[in-house]
């Protein structure tokens, strides 16, 4: 595992902020407010096979609001999200039992992508879950064949740790990524 390239999560969420600046006339990133669940349930709708009820969203955002984020447009508002759970299970990096922040769920509206909100998205999820809900690794599943979501998680340091075949309900592979945060 290649922990020292990994780069640091402070790091990230500082330029995830300096490039959100550079956008702030348009873009900006904030915490999940209930009024925006219809909107993160559209955008999950419209961009991913794995919906989920509009309750499993409200209880995250209960749970977990404080890395439970959103991207919005000046004018057309919600135009991603992302959104997560802290967990107590045995690091990937270490043999002891710690709190790992599972990233559930990340979409951006597919006129809205290539402009780093992705980035900004997870960079901000990291930042909470490190410092906020004192989180020591991050992890999550990715469909194998999903190039965009394993370019922009490895860019942020996460690396396969295992393949779980057939995790998806059509029969697709995930990529399990985690580092350490
Ligand atoms: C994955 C997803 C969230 C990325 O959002 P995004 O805002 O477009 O990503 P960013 O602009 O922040 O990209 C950051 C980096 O990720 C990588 N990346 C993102 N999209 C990519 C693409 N289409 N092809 C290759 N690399 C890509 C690049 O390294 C990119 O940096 P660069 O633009 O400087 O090259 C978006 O494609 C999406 O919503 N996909 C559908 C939902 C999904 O698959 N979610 C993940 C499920 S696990």
């Amino acid at each position: 595992m290649f922990i020292d390239s990994v780069p640091k999560v402070d790091e990230v969420y500082v330029d995830a902020r300096r490039v959100l600046e550079l956008v702030a006339d348009v873009y900006s990133v904030r915490r999940a407010e209930h009024r925006d669940i219809p909107s993160v349930v559209r955008i999950n709708r419209l961009c991913l096979p794995e919906n989920y009820s509009v309750g499993f969203f409200e209880d995250l955002l209960r749970a977990y609001g404080n890395a439970f984020f959103v991207a919005v447009h000046r004018e057309e508002g919600v135009v991603g999200y992302v959104m997560c759970r802290v967990e107590v299970k045995k690091g990937f990096f270490s043999e002891e039992k710690l709190r790992s922040l599972h990233i559930v769920s990340i979409a951006v509206m597919p006129k809205h992508r290539r402009k780093k909100l992705g980035y900004a998205l997870m960079a901000y999820a990291m930042n909470s879950g490190k410092w906020e809900y004192d989180c020591h690794e991050s992890y999550l599943e990715v469909r194998v064949s999903n190039e965009p979501a394993i370019n922009l998680y490895k860019r942020l340091g996460y690396s396969v740790i295992t393949v779980i075949p057939q995790y998806y309900l059509d029969g697709e592979d995930a990529y399990l990524m985690a580092r350490p945060i």
